[in-house]
Parts: C-alpha cells; sequence; structure tokens
C-alpha cells in the first residue's frame, strides 16, 4: 500500500530514537528554547526576518489575520480574496473574524491563480483589500506578477504556504512573495513536526502582534526592548506585566517536542525537497505523454516541492477508471485539496454568494493525487509510473 502519509518523520526510526533521548534528559517541555531556536533555523532557511511557529498550519492562518486586524491593516468587514482551490482553515479564519472572502478561481494547467483570474475577480469585485493567496501542490503561476498587480493596487497580499515549503520561482522561494506567509509541519508535509505551523515575515509591527496574539495576549516572549516599550507606553510596572493582555489572542504555542522535531527535520531541507521534485520531474513526464491526461505548467518554476502529485483528466468520463486503477493498486489517492471551495457545505452556509470559478469547477470534478514522499523506494516508483500510462 503507497499511503499519502508513508511515516511521521524522514528518517524515522533515528528521528524517534533522538526524540525520546530529548524527552528523557529535557527539563521542560513547554514552548521554550527548542521552539526558539526552530524559529531562528527557520527563518535563515526561508530568508526571512522572523518566524513565529504555532502548533498547526490552520493555527498559523488564524493568527496572522487576527494580528491584521489588530494593528488595523485589516478591520471587520474588509473583502479578502482567497484562491478557490485552497483548504479549509485558509477561508475559515476570515468568516470566524468577520472579513468578507471572495473565490478567485484558478488557472487549470498550474492549479493556482493568476493575474488573469485575479484581475476577473477584481472586476466583479473592485473594492479587495487583501489578497490570502494558496501556492496550491509546490506549484505557482505568474506570482511575481501577482505581487506587482497587488502592490500597484494597494492589496495586502498574503501567501499560505502549507502546501508549498522549498518551491523556488524567479529564484525566489515561495513564501516570500508577500507581507507573510504561512507554514504547515503536519505529518504528510515538507518537513513533521507531527502538528506545527509557521507565520513568517519581514514586518516587525505585524510580527511583534503575532507574538503577543499567540500567547494569550501577553508580552512575554517579546524582546526586552519591546517589553520595556509596550509596558511604558501602557504604564505597566513589571509584576503586573505578568498578567497584563494588551490584544485579542489565543493560545496557539506548540510545545518543545514540536521545536525539538523541527530542528531536527529541517537539517533534512535540501533532501526532502530535492528527492521530492525529482520524483514529480520523473512522474510527470508519463503525466505529459498520457493524453488523457492535463499537463502541468511548471517550466516557468526553478523548483517544484510538493507534497502529493495531482492527476488531472481531459474528459470526465475517465476519471472513474483511472481512481479504481489506483485504488485497485493500493495506491491511496485524494480529492484535488478541498477541491472547488464554492461547493463546501460550510462556505454555502456562510457566504450568500459564492461566484463561478469555471476552473477549480473543472479540477473539482476531473481529478485527484496521490501522495509524493521522499522516501518512496524504486518500486514504489515504478508502480506509480505503470499507472499514470494511458491504456489508449
Ligand atoms: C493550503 C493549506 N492551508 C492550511 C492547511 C492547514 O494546515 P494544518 O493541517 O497544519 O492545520 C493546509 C493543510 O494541509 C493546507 O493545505
Amino acid at each position: 500500500m503507497i499511503k499519502l502519509q508513508k511515516s511521521t518523520f524522514f528518517n524515522e526510526e533515528d528521528t524517534k530514537k533522538k526524540l525520546c533521548e530529548f524527552i528523557k534528559q529535557a527539563r521542560f517541555l513547554s514552548m521554550g528554547e527548542e521552539c526558539k531556536k526552530f524559529e531562528d533555523n527557520f527563518s535563515k532557511k526561508q530568508g526571512r526576518k522572523y518566524s513565529v511557529f504555532v502548533n498547526s498550519g490552520s493555527s498559523a492562518n488564524l493568527l496572522l489575520i487576527q494580528a491584521l486586524l489588530n494593528i488595523g491593516r485589516l478591520k471587520k468587514g474588509d473583502i479578502v480574496a482567497v484562491s478557490a482551490l485552497t483548504w479549509s482553515t485558509n477561508i475559515m479564519p476570515l468568516i470566524e473574524l468577520g472579513l468578507q472572502p471572495i473565490l478567485v478561481d484558478c488557472e487549470v494547467d498550474s492549479l493556482n491563480v493568476s493575474t488573469r483570474t485575479l484581475k476577473d475577480a477584481l472586476e466583479i469585485q473592485p473594492n479587495i483589500k487583501a489578497f490570502f493567496l494558496t501556492n496550491t501542490l509546490g506549484l505557482a503561476d505568474d506570482i511575481s506578477e501577482i505581487a506587482i498587480f497587488c502592490s500597484d493596487k494597494k492589496i495586502i497580499l498574503l501567501e499560505d504556504n502549507c502546501e508549498s515549503l522549498g518551491s523556488i520561482i524567479d529564484g525566489k522561494l515561495l513564501g516570500n512573495f508577500g507581507l507573510a506567509s504561512t507554514f504547515s509541519f503536519f505529518v504528510g508535509h515538507h518537513i513533521s513536526t507531527i502538528e506545527g505551523g509557521m507565520v513568517c515575515t519581514d514586518d516587525k509591527e505585524l510580527y511583534k502582534n503575532v507574538v503577543i496574539s499567540r500567547s494569550h495576549g501577553w508580552d512575554r516572549h517579546l524582546s526586552p526592548d519591546s517589553q520595556k516599550k509596550i509596558r511604558k507606553h501602557y504604564d505597566i510596572d513589571d509584576f503586573f506585566a505578568k498578567y497584563t493582555f494588551y490584544d485579542l489572542a489565543y493560545n496557539l504555542r506548540p510545545t518543545e517536542i514540536n521545536g525539538f522535531l523541527g530542528n531536527n527535520q529541517i537539517n533534512y531541507w535540501g533532501h526532502l525537497v530535492n528527492k521530492r521534485f525529482d520524483n514529480f520531474i520523473k512522474l510527470h513526464k508519463i503525466i505529459e505523454s498520457n493524453e488523457d491526461m492535463v499537463s502541468l505548467r511548471f517550466s516557468h518554476m526553478d523548483v517544484v516541492s510538493n507534497f502529493a502529485i495531482p492527476v488531472i483528466l481531459k474528459d470526465q468520463s475517465l476519471v472513474a477508471d483511472y481512481k479504481k486503477k489506483f485504488v485497485d493498486a493500493e495506491v491511496e489517492i485524494r480529492p484535488m485539496i478541498a477541491g472547488n471551495m464554492a461547493r463546501q457545505p460550510f462556505y454555502r452556509k456562510y457566504v450568500s454568494n459564492p461566484g463561478n470559478q469555471p476552473n477549480a469547477e473543472f479540477v473539482h470534478a476531473h481529478s485527484f493525487y496521490f501522495g509524493n514522499n521522499p522516501e518512496l523506494t524504486e518500486a514504489e516508483l515504478n508502480l506509480l509510473s505503470e499507472l499514470l500510462v494511458g491504456d489508449r
């Protein structure tokens, strides 16, 4: 059986052994030095000034939106564009926090939003305040142009990069094109900390509020200098500072176990990304030569780093046969993320006008994906190759 999630960690046995040793000798397991070290390591690898570690990618999304509201860059009622092809918890924080999502269609052959589809959305709704773009399955469309377009139109660009750690376009890592980006370290993603997520930004004001809002609203994890400033501003002494809460917040902290795992797994970043890219190139060559399938457009990208490989059938009548082929061969398959978000019950319940997304609709009905794991064996890769070959 080729499962979507092949293991909990890369190099599992060794990682588990080291984790046991770490737990045995650690004095505290609540958020501390390991988490801070992972944030610093991640900032270095990603090339961002600030990284804030949290307990999931979903929490990272919620926290980012809350912090933008806290510092006034977003206001309740603002319209925020999102990719129609994304994950539920990319959009849910917007609804939960009183913002209005609108769906932007994808391109079928990149699975991602392009400037073309973004411009179409803007024509229907000219008052878009922010765009929370999802970099879908390691791919991207013309994201450099999207960033320029958003900057010209004064639209705040945010990236949900939970599916694309390590992908590079125009020499730049995905996750570095907007004001802030979010990442997931859930099992099966590029790096696993069991559960975990990150918010990255270069913006100091946003960073400080993300830190405050991650943990109860207090200043405990700000730098000593920032603590001094905020306490002076609110006239709080060091005793009361312990239980002073400055802004709307949650408790989304990770643990030292997650931090330790992050520091262990981040060492494999290069290998994990390269191996996934190699697998993708190898398997996509077969997709490309199969007339039943839509060939993906990624020649404009330097590196494609995905944890699952999409299969899009041109003709809907072929979908059931290909799905059966994979299932019969015991290869786990899933729908293309959440498909067209407009179809999801929660979206229909809370958003009155879901709009039209013909391409996301096509992808919803014509596709599925299977896992791309850096530890796929030669035999497994050969089986996947055979399954991708057409019958015609
Ligand atoms: C685009 C996107 N955003 C957010 C998430 C949520 O991440 P997590 O499972 O860590 O909460 C996912 C999950 O895979 C995702 O695909």
